[in-house]
C-alpha cells in the first residue's frame, strides 16, 4: 500500500503544479475569473488526472498525457463548483474550505464553472500527441462530461422522481425512463460519478494508441470503480449528516448493508478487469483493492 500512496502522490504533485501553470499562467484580461479558476482548481486529490497518467503508461504511452489529465481534472473541479450552487447541493463547503460561490458569489460560481470547462478543452488541445488520438480523446472527453455523462447523472441526482398524477402523454413516468427506484439510482451513478472515472481510464488507453477492446475493458474498469466510489461517498456522507441525505442514493434505497455488497462487487471487478488488461501493477486496480481493504474492509 505505501508504493500506491507514493504513487498516488507523485502523481498529485505533478498534475498539481502543471495545474497551477495551466490556470494561474492563463492568460485573459480578467483577474478575478482567473482568481475563481484557480481556488476551485486547488486541493483535489487528483484521482481522475492520476488514472488518465497511469493507465497512457500502463498501456505503453511514453509521450506527455498530462494536457488531458489537466482536463479531466478541469471537469471535475468545474462539476463540483456548479454542484455545490444553491441551485444544486446547496453546500458550503469544498475541499475542506468555502466552496467556490461562497467565497466569489453565486454568478462568479456559475461563471468559474464555465470557464473551467472550456479552459479543459483548450488544454486538451495543446497535447503534442499524434492528432488524430488527441481529436478521439477529445470526443471522449466531452461525451463523459455532457448530457450523456456527468451533465446527465446531475440531472437525474435533482429531479425529484416523477409522481402519477404528473404523468401526461407528453410526460415520460420517470425522466430516466426508470421505474425501479434502485435501477434509478444505479443508472445516476453510472452517469454522474461512473462516467468521469470511465473517461479517465478510456482516455488513457485512447492516448496510448491501444486497441478499441482495450478501451472498452479499460472504461468498464472506470465504470466499476466509479460507482463503487459513489456509493462509498454517499454512505460517508449519509453517516456524517451531508446534503445527499434528503436525496435518493442507493444505501438509503437498497439499504446500507446491500450497498456495501455493490460497492464490494464494483471493487472487486475493477480489480479483475485491470488485471486482465493491464497487469497487476496498474494503479486502478491497486487503488479498488486499497479501497476495498480500507473503506469496505
Ligand atoms: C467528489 O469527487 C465527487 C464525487 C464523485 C463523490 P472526489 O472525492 O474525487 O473529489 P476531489 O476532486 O478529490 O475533490
Ligand atoms: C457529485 O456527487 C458528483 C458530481 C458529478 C459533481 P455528490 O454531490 O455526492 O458529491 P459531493 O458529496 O458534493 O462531493
Ligand atoms: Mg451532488
Ligand atoms: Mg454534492
Ligand atoms: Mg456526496
Amino acid at each position: 500500500m505505501e508504493d500506491l500512496f507514493k504513487e498516488l502522490d507523485c502523481l498529485k504533485a505533478s498534475i498539481d503544479e502543471a495545474m497551477e501553470a495551466a490556470v494561474s499562467g492563463y492568460r485573459c484580461d480578467v483577474p478575478l475569473i482567473r482568481e475563481a479558476m484557480a481556488y476551485s482548481t486547488e486541493g483535489g486529490k487528483r484521482l481522475r488526472g492520476a488514472i488518465v497518467l497511469s493507465t497512457y503508461k500502463s498501456l505503453g504511452g511514453n509521450g506527455d498525457a498530462m494536457p488531458f489529465a489537466l482536463a479531466i481534472e478541469m471537469i471535475q473541479a468545474y462539476s463540483l463548483v456548479h454542484d455545490d450552487l444553491p441551485c444544486m447541493d446547496d453546500a458550503d463547503m469544498r475541499r475542506g474550505r468555502p466552496a467556490c460561490h461562497k467565497k466569489f458569489g453565486e454568478a462568479m460560481g456559475v461563471l468559474a464553472g464555465d470557464a473551467l470547462l472550456t479552459l479543459a478543452f483548450e488544454t486538451a488541445c495543446t497535447s503534442d500527441l499524434p492528432p488524430y488520438r488527441v481529436v478521439e480523446g477529445i470526443r471522449a472527453l466531452a461525451y463523459g462530461a455532457g448530457a450523456a455523462g456527468m451533465v446527465g447523472g446531475q440531472v437525474l441526482d435533482l429531479q425529484p422522481e416523477m409522481s402519477n398524477d404528473r404523468i401526461d402523454e407528453a410526460t415520460p413516468a420517470d425522466p430516466a425512463g426508470q421505474s425501479d427506484p434502485a435501477e434509478r439510482v444505479r443508472l445516476m451513478y453510472r452517469l454522474k460519478t461512473g462516467r468521469l472515472f470511465e473517461t479517465a481510464a478510456r482516455l488513457g488507453a485512447i492516448l496510448a494508441g491501444a486497441p478499441d477492446k482495450i478501451v472498452r475493458r479499460a472504461g468498464d474498469a472506470g465504470m466499476s470503480f466509479g460507482v463503487a466510489f459513489q456509493i462509498l461517498d454517499d454512505i460517508e456522507d449519509a453517516s456524517q449528516g451531508g446534503t445527499e441525505d434528503q436525496k435518493a442514493t442507493l444505501p438509503a434505497t437498497i439499504s446500507l448493508e446491500k450497498a456495501r455488497e455493490e460497492a464490494i462487487m464494483g471493487l472487486q471487478r475493477c480489480q479483475e478487469l485491470c488485471r486482465q488488461f493491464a497487469g497487476p501493477d496498474y494503479l486502478l486496480g491497486r487503488l479498488a483493492a486499497h479501497y476495498l481493504v480500507s473503506k469496505l474492509g
